[in-house]
């Protein structure tokens, strides 16, 4: 399985994702502020993996403290931990990590730990991040698997892939999980325009695996589906409101209208960390809005001309009446999902 993110003694090592699938090279993140600019420019994205990433990246900034108190560290913990916090805005697992964080710093100093107790303690924290999301992956693939026929054809948008996570995936976690169990699955990746995860990312994960790939430009989804070439659609999610409305990458939300313009079912995969009850409706999901250069540029090319006006939202809002089913590593939610999702946090494995 690919290594998207590790720890090593003094650095986070990441796969550089703005170079795949060109070139297979990793960053050696020094800094809590290296993490967090590689999360910003995108050398990690996914919204489990850039949780994991933020985790790791405050257990660094806190090994390298030369604080000798807990008192300046205290200090330096809640300003890395604002660092983080302001990569991006959208997936709600950046804040859950964080939040996860500062509850271990909070019972460490509650407990009167020294800097060697509390650095230790945040590097085992940002570790069990890490290997619960590969296990929240593995469950969420053996559910979701269930709801693949024998013979599927699967569209799947941007990358919900092992690049995206821990390892393993969400989306491509539940196809890893129907081709383990024998079904014959074939994959339909749009490229995802503009930072074409879809295509440089999923696509090259699915090849590896032997999975057949197919990569569509975005807008040619709506004549596969016409074409009756579509059987289920899975994508992942960047955060799933209360209602069970779900930010996800930009033109997921077109995606789900069409299929159920063609009676498509249309699952969406993500773990439990990714569900924000306090966030009621996808209304009042924060939608991150990134830089003009990604659409009218790709790579060192310029596509639109100088003083068009650009609009890119990194992420768009689809409303839970087009959702068939949310797959987490508890099972598998259906509507209603204001009940579903609630009653999914207080039991430990649904039906
Ligand atoms: O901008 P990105 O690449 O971070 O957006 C990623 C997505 O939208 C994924 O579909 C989502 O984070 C789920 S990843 C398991």
């Amino acid at each position: 399985m690919l290594p998207t993110i590790a720890r090593e003694a003094d650095a986070v090592v990441m796969i550089d994702q703005r170079k795949l699938p060109a070139e297979e090279v990793y960053v050696r993140c020094r800094t809590a502020a290296e993490v967090a600019r590689a999360i910003k420019s995108m050398v990690i994205r996914g919204a489990p993996a850039i949780g994991v990433a933020a985790a790791m990246g405050i257990a660094l900034g806190i090994r390298n403290s030369k604080s000798t108190g807990t008192q300046k560290l205290a200090a330096e913990f809640y300003k890395i931990c604002e660092l983080m916090a302001a990569t991006r805005p959208t997936a709600v697992n950046l804040f859950w990590a964080i939040d996860r964080m500062k509850r271990e710093f909070a019972a460490a100093v509650e407990v009167g730990e020294s800097v060697d107790q509390i650095q230790d303690r945040l590097d085992q924290e940002a570790q069990l991040i890490h290997d619960e999301d590969v296990a929240s992956c593995r469950a969420m693939g053996a559910f979701g698997a269930d709801l693949v026929p024998a013979d599927a054809r699967i569209l799947t948008h941007c990358n919900a892939g092992a690049l995206a996570t821990a390892g393993y995936g969400t989306a491509l976690g539940v196809i890893r999980g129907a081709v383990e169990k024998g079904k014959r699955v074939v994959v339909f990746a749009d490229e995802t325009r503009p930072f074409l995860q879809g295509a440089r990312l999923t696509a090259w994960e699915l090849v590896r695996d032997g999975i057949d790939t197919t990569v569509i430009t975005d807008n040619m989804s709506g004549a596969l589906m016409r074409q009756g070439k579509v059987d289920l659609v899975i994508v992942g999610a960047d955060r799933i409101a209360a209602n069970g409305d779900t930010a996800n990458k930009v033109g997921t939300y077109t995606v789900a209208v069409l299929a159920r313009e063609h009676r498509i079912p249309f699952y969406v995969a993500a773990p439990m960390s990714t569900i924000d009850l306090n966030t009621a409706d996808g209304d009042h999901i924060p939608i991150e809005e990134r830089n003009a250069r990604e659409v009218t540029h790709v790579g060192g090319l310029q596509l639109a001309p100088d003083g068009a006006h650009v609009w890119n939202p990194a992420f768009d809002v689809t409303p839970h009446h087009l959702i068939a089913g949310i797959i987490t590593e508890r099972g598998i939610f259906r509507p209603p999902y204001a009940e579903s999702l609630k009653r999914g946090f207080e039991q430990v494995t649904l039906a």
